[in-house]
């Protein structure tokens, strides 16, 4: 037994998971595991080897290669694949259209599942994702799925672009979004649903201090 506490927070792309997930780990001295940047970099060592993502085989052995790492720096937390700090590249479109296939095979998710869990073996954790609470922690002490309509979360991640430099049309980041959902929540493995014990947030309409408060609230 341990006193260890567990944060799951899940939802569909662009809900603001890692954005809420990140403060509420400072503010509780919990470490913090995005399970989505460990499913890019496989992706993206995948795509650097051009490999057959359609091949589970061939995953699976890429995966059983690559050490992914996370590491607290002053901008906030970083993602290394073997070492090499990947924590911009692995949100590069390429990377983005090829996640959802490279994450639906069996193999693929018990691997990282297990890596996962490795994680929250000794310390109090929050972790965001897809399947947190329905398969990689399913006794969290709190779960959360976030939600925000489709516009707004597609707003989110226009405006997010723009500040960086990316031209992505409104439409274009709209349509990805959905189709990534529409992926996740329908693939055999371990489906994007909400665990029967999960609270439902829709923070369409609330910035990100008021999810954030409202999570703070359900923690007490
Ligand atoms: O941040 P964003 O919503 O773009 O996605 P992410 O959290 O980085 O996750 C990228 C993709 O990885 C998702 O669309 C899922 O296909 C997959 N994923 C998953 O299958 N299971 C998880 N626990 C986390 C991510
Ligand atoms: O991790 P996930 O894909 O669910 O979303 P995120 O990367 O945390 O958030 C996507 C974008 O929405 C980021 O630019 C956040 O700053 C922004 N956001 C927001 O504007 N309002 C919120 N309530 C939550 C996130």
């Amino acid at each position: 037994m341990t006193n260890n506490k567990q944060i799951a927070i899940d939802g569909p792309a662009s809900a603001g998971k890692s954005t809420v997930a990140k403060i509420l780990a400072k503010k509780m001295n919990y470490i913090y595991c995005d399970t989505g940047a460990m499913y890019r970099a496989l992706t993206l060592a995948a795509l650097r080897q051009n490999a057959d993502i359609s091949s589970e085989i061939e995953l699976t052995k890429i995966l059983a290669d690559i050490e992914i790492s996370f590491k607290q720096m002053a901008d906030g937390q970083h993602v290394f694949l073997n070492g090499e700090d990947v924590t911009q590249e692995i949100r590069l479109p390429e990377v983005t259209n090829s996640v959802s296939e490279v994450s639906s095979f069996k193999k693929v998710r018990a691997e990282l599942v297990s890596r996962q869990r490795k994680f929250s073996d000794s310390d109090s954790i929050v972790m965001d994702g897809r399947d947190i609470g329905t398969v990689v922690l399913p006794e969290a002490d709190l779960k959360i799925f976030l939600v925000a309509s489709v516009e707004e979360r597609a707003q989110r991640r226009y405006d997010e672009n723009t500040k960086n430099g990316i031209n992505t049309p409104f439409d274009v980041l709209k349509k990805e979004i959905e189709d990534r959902d529409t992926y996740d929540s329908t693939r055999k493995e371990s489906p994007l649903v909400q665990a029967e014990d999960a609270i439902l947030v829709d923070t369409t309409g609330l910035n990100i201090d008021q999810v954030v408060q409202k999570i703070e609230d359900l923690m007490n």
